[in-house]
């Protein structure tokens, strides 16, 4: 039977923004979504006992049932039982880029990855949105990273509006390898500090939503305008983030001063990445960086924003 082969690009954050607490224990959310060129690899085979496997060669990565991709496959032998019997069991292998613990989707990614090539590997159908509603039991970010783009995310993140594309611009990532910040850690730490100007009625919430939709950063979205979208770039969980995380503010302020079009952390962290109008700027943004702080646990990537989530590569 056939294997497939797919592509899981890493995503980062344009904006971020926190508007109050959720009757799900969430937070109620407002962000601007952006896929990027970095991404991992995964190849799904089936093979002929039911059990799902799980192979990377990245130490960080679990291979048991905490894996999202290995959850994401459970769930759809869970919801596919009949296609499950008939096709037989999983062999899911990541080819890991991305960085992991970065604020970057890397397991959300492949998790996305695996419902695609599951959907096309058993025949079944599904379309784009039932993929979507699948993905969000499994996590926040996982519909985003089924269609990508960029998108604005509402709710938890996981109510999606595509808006133009933006993959003229490109941006230089930099992370700590040996850093890690937990999400969890990040709103919980949010949410003692800010709880006070948490929205809890339905009308501010929508009101704070429409307030990001006319915002100078979706403007220059729809105007492909990167000078103005560097300059709105924002990200709340920085409040929470950088003073905890010195290494990263350090981090931030030294790629800010290397140039480009705007610099922010992405998600919870603790990835910072510059948008830049070029590969040349951002290349020598890079440079910059590289040479300024010469810690070699510090990898620096150049990458281009990119229109596609998960594609299939045969
Ligand atoms: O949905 P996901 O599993 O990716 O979220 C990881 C954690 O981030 C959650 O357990 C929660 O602590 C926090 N989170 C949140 N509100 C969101 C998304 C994530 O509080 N909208």
């Amino acid at each position: 039977m056939k294997s497939y082969s797919l592509l899981a690009p890493a995503k980062i954050n344009l904006d971020l923004e926190i508007i109050g607490d959720r009757p799900d224990g969430y937070h109620q959310l407002v962000m601007i979504l952006q896929s990027i060129s970095l991404a991992d690899h995964i190849l799904i085979t089936p093979h002929k006992a039911q059990n799902i496997t799980v192979h990377c060669t990245h130490s960080q990565v679990p291979l048991d049932q905490s894996n999202l991709a290995y959850r994401a496959a459970k769930l759809m032998q869970e919801h596919f039982s009949e296609h499950s019997a008939e096709y037989g069991g999983l062999d899911i292998t990541i080819e890991k880029n991305i960085p992991v613990a970065a604020g970057l989707a890397g397991g959300s990614t492949d998790a996305a990855a695996v419902l695609v090539g599951i959907n096309q590997l058993w025949e079944i159908g599904l379309t784009q949105p039932e993929l979507c509603s699948l993905a969000s039991q499994l996590g926040s970010d996982i519909p985003f990273c089924i269609g990508g783009g960029t998108a604005i995310a509402t709710g938890r993140g996981e109510e999606l509006d595509p808006i133009l594309d933006l993959d003229h611009l490109f941006v230089v990532l930099g992370k700590y390898e040996s850093l890690a910040v937990s999400t969890p850690w990040a709103y919980q730490a949010y949410r003692q500090q800010f709880l006070d100007q948490y929205l809890s009625d339905q009308d501010s919430i929508k009101n704070r939503i429409s307030q990001t939709y006319s915002s100078p950063l979706v403007k220059g979205i729809m105007e492909k305008n990167g000078q103005k979208i560097g300059q709105f770039l924002h990200n709340d969980l920085e409040k929470v983030v950088l003073p905890e995380y010195g290494q990263v503010a350090h981090l931030k302020e030294t790629m800010k001063k290397a140039g480009g079009l705007g610099t922010l952390m992405s998600g919870s962290g603790p990835t910072v990445f510059t948008l830049c109008e070029s590969q040349q700027e951002a290349d020598h943004i890079h440079t910059q960086v590289k040479a300024q702080i010469s810690d070699p646990d510090l990898t620096l990537w150049v990458a281009q924003l990119s229109s596609t989530g998960i594609t299939i590569n045969n």
